[in-house]
């Protein structure tokens, strides 16, 4: 089929039409797992026979109804993490395990076993703080941390577990034929154990032909074995008239979802108690704090291409990530439900009740019931495979969640810088406007980005000939100004057997299949499509080798990669994506893995672009799709937003759920990408923007141009004014990030990640912190005249940074703002690296002074780190070429030293300036002291109003160690 036009595929300016999407009453699997729960089942754990094996202990557990006996397992793993896993004990066939998120084996811990009460198992780590309280009699798993129940596991009796089976037509045929039904279930589990033998000799014994002949042989079996399963199942459905249960067969809409494998769902409770507050699992265009669920109303992670998605629903969009916190003051916690297939979670809490003498009676007077907060996981298929992270701290939970899934890939300098974008610049020639439209305006940016109009139809990896004739030649526009550019790779490939990339794909069987063998077609902008199975590790080695400078015709080192559609998104499937039967590599469907397509891909070309600089140099990616664990591959935005307020405001929760569930390097379409914004909206975005994590303004095909400039003088001043301020912060930004790639440390946090004692601080979301020093409140509503700035902390002092006004903590203030004022508070007890000049880029900083915001506390102290190294090489991981320093102000004294010594970077930046804020005293003399002995008199300006003291025109080198006295 030649490509569909444009009008048939491209997508309407206007909201979403919900139709297309799936409510929870239309998934039958939600289904089915509300009915029984009607029906209350109960599972019994048989501890008596519970065995230790080396990382795990194991048990069976039955359902009193079917029984069929289930194992579970528990795994103590290092730092504080309790991993349960239940499957079938022998199922028909494998159920799919997730790979490639937890990164590297976790190393697991000896638990101690002891038996409880009668029929109860305790298993407790080395120091005996933390223990699993198991029993056996409805099945309950407790985690007790301290003597204190913290969480119960299947407490309300949700454990679910859909067994795989043989279709019932099936099962007739064979007894009408008198085979053994038993037989042949042993036949097909024979078949799998030879089919992982294989694999594993495979992973030993490359490319033996014998193993390849054995292969083949299997899965021509099983294909027989599906196309009979298939014939069976239809006929079930309409037979046993279980349409409603959507056991072998779902409609919805005009599309049938056949499904082989028959029903396999799985669910579970936990229970928190003393919880109240949750957050995560994102994504939803959703407020930061968890909200309760009703009926039908459930969060659904299944990743969607929402183009104009609703706020405030809890509908899938783009990415998921199955992982939520809970906190309360004292404890944080966190559960990692490792499922890619299509996930719903319920939540419900009940306040904690004090009850009254008149209400209730004498005893229950003296009673205050505890809060709690009831979390019920929902997935399509795959095993139950859950991680307990225990705490305590919100930073211990972000350090054991990152032991799991990794850290934030450490970005490349540029990528912090702003980012400008459109559906599309028509040519080079507009690229070199625009370039030169932000020099002439004095606003800097660093990086160009072109959309899939550059691209020769649609066909990623080629350019357009006529629009972009000279590729390279536009590279060097932008490399002389020391920029970057990033270029659309999505993982539809146009169906054109002149398209080589598609040929060899083709050729090669990369693509993902559809259920009758041949490669999955769908349309996507190209039209017609297959989508590369990015779950088969040799289509990513091959998919990244695509990135190296030969093979990418056009490219240079200084192009970067967008992946997008990745959901993956297909126009005309099933909710615009793919169909759940279609078959990936090792045979799995594509509804047990979803959720992770899009990771995947972006794997992939994190790794081709390291591969094109021989493992020099850090890539950048950004995603529309991600999963728990992209985060150690780039950069992920919040996709099509509309150019309203409301999309404005909503964009500071989904970001604050993204970094608190490990994907710290977040933004979202500045602007708005769908619709034209006003002057006025326009302006606030790009203030709020620059002081959100990932930087960049995006707008659709059909909006008006809307480049920084365009909107008068003012507008542009303030615009400029709001991007300078970003590279001013470029240094605080980079050593947040170091933070984040070493410790899991967010780098935009929700105030209770700060203040975790402080109830009040438990909801906040039009305000956070950026690290633990500076919080902004973004003006988010149009003619604000004032905003009422939340300042947390009773023993704290904020500073306005601009007017160096201070308040004490623990109270709100209605500030008056203006159009030019974005709200940023710095803390008192905090010293924030900046930049003193601006350059056209990044790159053009790299030698530029350093200042530093000195804000004292209370006690008159403060602290502060700065982190640096080239900025855009592994050097710093594989030669320690880095700098790490840390500032403190103590009693008059300001010093720089080294915070890490395995560090070296020599820098010939030198700090210039010093600004002090809350100095009380006026002070009679200021001086600088080097580590050799000499000292130097400093001119000095201070203002007794404000309480500031300016130091200016130093010239104290940033990597050595120095003291400044203020006497
Ligand atoms: C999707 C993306 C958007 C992009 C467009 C064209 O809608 O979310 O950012 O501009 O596709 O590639």
């Amino acid at each position: 089929m030649e490509a569909a036009g444009k009008e048939e595929i491209s997508v309407e300016d206007e909201a979403v039409d919900k139709n297309i999407f799936k409510d929870c009453s239309k998934i039958a699997f939600y289904r089915r797992q509300k009915q029984q729960l009607s029906t209350k089942s109960t599972y019994q754990a048989l501890l008596d026979s519970a065995t230790k094996g080396k990382d795990s202990t194991k048990f069976q557990i039955l359902n009193e109804a079917t029984k069929v006996p289930l194992l579970a397992e528990v795994y103590g793993i290092e730092g504080n993490i309790f991993r349960l896993k239940i499957n079938e004990e022998t199922p028909l066939k494998p159920r799919y395990e997730v790979p490639d998120v937890v990164t590297s084996k976790p190393r697991t811990v000896r638990l101690i076993s002891s038996s409880g009460d009668a029929g109860s198992l305790v298993l407790a780590d080395g120091k005996g703080d933390l223990k699993c309280h198991i029993t056996a009699n409805p099945f309950k798993v407790d985690l007790v941390s301290e003597e204190e129940v913290v969480m119960s596991i299947n407490s309300l009796g949700h454990l679910y577990f859909e067994h795989l089976q043989v279709p019932l037509k099936k099962r007739r045929r064979m007894d009408e034929h008198g085979e053994n039904f038993n037989k042949e279930i042993e036949n097909t589990k024979r078949t799998h154990q030879l089919k992982d033998k294989i694999t594993e000799m495979r992973n030993t014994l490359e490319g033996i032909s014998g193993l390849d002949d054995a292969e083949e042989q299997i899965s021509n079996l099983e294909d027989r074995a599906t196309k009979e399963n298939k014939e069976d199942t239809s006929v079930d459905a309409s037979q046993e008239n279980q349409e409603d249960l959507g056991l072998w067969e779902e409609k919805f809409g005009k599309f049938v979802d056949v499904k082989v494998n028959g029903p396999a769902s799985i669910g579970l409770d936990f229970s928190l108690h003393g919880f109240e507050h949750l957050y995560g699992i994102p994504q939803h265009a959703e407020s930061h704090q968890l909200k309760n669920t009703g009926d039908g109303d459930a969060y659904r992670l299944y990743n969607l291409d929402v183009y104009g998605y609703k706020i405030h629903d809890k509908m899938g969009i783009y990415g998921s990530v199955p992982y939520l916190l809970a906190h309360k003051p004292g404890r944080t916690l966190g559960i990692f439900w490792l499922n890619a297939s299509e996930t719903l979670v319920e939540i419900n809490t009940e306040p904690a009740v004090k009850y009254t003498l008149t209400q209730m009676g004498p005893v229950a007077a003296k009673q205050k019931v505890r809060s709690q907060t009831d979390v019920h996981w929902m997935s399509e298929s795959g095993i139950i495979d859950v991680f307990l992270l225990t705490g305590p701290t919100p930073s211990d939970v972000f350090k054991q969640y990152s032991y799991l899934t990794g850290t934030q890939a450490m970005p490349p300098l540029f990528s912090l810088g702003y980012h400008q974008c459109r559906w599309n610049y028509e040519d080079e020639q507009d690229v070199k406007a625009v370039d030169a439209g932000f020099d002439e305006h004095d606003i800097p940016y660093d990086v160009m980005w072109l959309d899939i109009e550059h691209t020769e139809g649609k066909r990623y990896f080629t350019w357009d000939k006529k629009r972009f004739p000279n590729p390279k030649r536009m590279q060097e526009l932008l490399r002389n100004k020391k920029r970057k550019l990033v270029v659309i790779s999505d993982p539809h490939i146009k169906i054109d057997p002149d398209y080589s990339v598609y040929a060899e794909a083709k050729e090669q069987g990369f693509f993902v299949r559809n259920h009758e063998g041949g490669d999955f077609e769908g349309v996507c902008w190209p039209g017609l499509s297959s989508y590369l199975d990015f779950t088969n590790p040799k289509v990513r080695e091959w998919y990244s080798s695509l990135f190296t400078f030969s093979a990418y015709q056009g490219s240079t080192d200084i192009l970067y990669i967008w992946n997008d559609m990745n959901e993956p998104s297909v126009f005309r499937g099933p909710e615009l994506t793919m169909q759940k039967n279609a078959i990936h590599h090792g045979n799995w469907e594509h509804r047990e893995l979803h959720n992770i397509y899009g990771f995947y891909q972006q794997m992939a070309t994190a790794e081709g672009l390291i591969q094109r600089s021989k493992g020099k140099e850090r890539p950048f990616v950004l995603t529309r799709s991600f999963f728990a664990g992209s985060q150690k591959y780039g950069a992920v935005w919040t996709g099509d937003n509309t150019a309203e307020w409301s999309y404005l405001k909503i964009s500071i929760p989904m970001l604050l759920t993204l970094s608190v569930t490990g994907i710290p390097f977040c933004g979202a379409d500045v602007g708005g990408f769908i619709g034209n914004p006003e002057a006025e909206l326009l302006v606030r975005w790009y203030q709020a923007g620059a002081y959100q994590p990932f930087f960049r303004g995006h707008a659709t095909m059909n909006t008006k141009r809307r480049e920084p400039w365009l909107f008068g003088e003012e507008h542009t001043r303030l615009i400029r004014e709001a991007i300078r301020q970003r590279y001013t912060l470029l240094p605080y930004w980079y050593s947040l990030f170091y933070r984040a790639h070493v410790a899991a440390e967010p780098v935009m946090r929700p105030l209770w990640i700060e203040f975790p004692e402080e109830l009040n601080t438990f909801g906040v979301e039009d305000e956070y912190m950026l690290g633990s020093a500076l919080l902004v409140h973004p003006v988010t509503e149009p003619k604000a005249t004032t905003v009422s700035v939340f300042l947390p902390g009773s023993n704290e002092v904020w500073y306005d940074s601009k007017t160096g006004t201070h308040w004490e903590g623990a109270c709100t203030v209605k500030i008056p703002v203006t159009l030019d004022t974005i709200p940023v508070f710095q803390r008192g007890g905090s010293i924030v690296p900046i930049k003193t000049t601006i350059g056209k880029s990044t790159g053009y900083m790299t030698d530029s002074p350093y200042g530093l915001r000195v804000a004292l506390s209370t006690k008159g102290s403060a602290m502060g780190e700065l982190y640096l190294d080239d900025g855009h090489s592994f050097q710093y991981l594989h030669q320690k070429q880095f700098l790490h320093r840390k500032f403190s102000f103590l009693s008059g004294v300001l010093t720089n030293s080294c915070a890490d010594k395995r560090g070296h970077h020599p820098s010939k930046c030198v700090v210039e300036r010093v600004f002090v804020l809350g100095l009380k005293k006026q002070p009679s003399s200021v001086t600088t002291h080097s580590s050799d002995g000499k000292e130097e008199p400093v001119v000095f300006t201070y203002c007794t109003t404000m309480a500031t003291l300016s130091l200016e025109k130093l010239s104290l080198n940033i990597s050595a160690d120095w003291e400044v006295h203020i006497k």
